[in-house]
């Protein structure tokens, strides 16, 4: 997976370091870390290793990818964003999102994922689809996380995810949150995984597949176990996620 890496000008450079300070507090104020790592992790995930098309080049914020079912509930984060975004016009949206995906990870407590600078945004949009579906198990896990070129690791480290955050009812159909603590990022998700349904909190059927496939599960145990095996799992996984399709060597 060797990257080579573009050279940004000095004032990009800049505008980064700017933004990811802006992004902090505009986060940590407002709340937003769940709803904003979800747009950073819609905006890449539909990256086809095949075709090369779809990923985090900034697309999401187009009315027809935003009108895709698994994208409801986004126009709220990019509204939300765009503020910050209009004082910083030397960035891509490309890189913004995916600024803005580290930093809620950052300030909620979780690992320090690289962030390198320089995807350029495209104008066409991915078809619909190829997002993972919720009510589905593991071979589904493997087909869509396969098609961006993730692995099963991957899968379950990024699926730790959803220690932030909830679902909404009128956004996907499903409600609550995974954890006790869904604005801190840490390993609870993979522990209250392990321990079972609880009332008030939400295990989807694509959270349960973890426990059941044989490669899936070991790693769920590891992760409940192990925050710092966690962590460095989990900012691997979001690197290579940020930039897929991008800076291919
Ligand atoms: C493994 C397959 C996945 C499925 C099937 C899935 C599904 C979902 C669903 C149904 C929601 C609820 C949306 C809503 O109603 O607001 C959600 C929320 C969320 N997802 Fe995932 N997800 C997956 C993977 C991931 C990954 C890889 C990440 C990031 C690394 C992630 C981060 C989040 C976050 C942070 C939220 C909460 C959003 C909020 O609070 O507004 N998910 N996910």
């Amino acid at each position: 997976m060797g990257k080579s890496y573009p050279t940004v000008s000095p004032d990009y450079q800049k505008a980064v370091e700017k933004a990811k300070k802006k992004l902090r507090g505009i986060i940590a104020e407002k709340n937003i870390a769940p709803i904003i790592l979800r747009l950073a992790w819609h905006s890449a995930g539909t990256f086809d290793v095949k075709t090369k098309t779809g990923g985090p080049f900034g697309t999401i914020k187009h009315p027809a990818e935003l009108a895709h079912a698994a994208n409801n509930g986004l126009d709220i984060a990019i509204r939300l964003l765009e503020p910050i975004k209009e004082q910083f016009p030397i960035l891509t949206y490309a890189d913004f999102y995916q600024l803005a995906g580290v930093v809620a990870v950052e300030v909620t407590g979780g690992p320090e994922i690289p962030f390198h600078p320089g995807r350029e945004d495209k104008l066409e949009s991915p078809p619909e689809g190829r997002l993972p579906d919720a009510t589905k198990g593991s071979d589904h896990l493997r087909d869509v996380f396969g098609h961006m070129g993730l692995s099963d690791q991957d899968i379950v480290a990024l699926s730790g995810g959803h220690t932030l955050g909830r679902s909404h009812k009128e956004r996907s159909g499903f409600e609550g949150p995974w954890t006790q603590n869904p604005l801190i990022f840490d390993n609870s998700y993979f522990k209250e995984l392990l321990s079972g349904e609880k009332d008030g909190l939400l295990q989807l059927p694509s959270d349960k597949a973890l426990l059941s496939d044989p490669v899936f599960r070991p790693l769920v145990e590891k992760y409940a176990a192990d925050e710092d095996a966690f962590f460095n799992d989990y900012a691997e996984a979001h690197l290579k996620l940020s930039e897929l399709g991008f800076a291919d060597a």
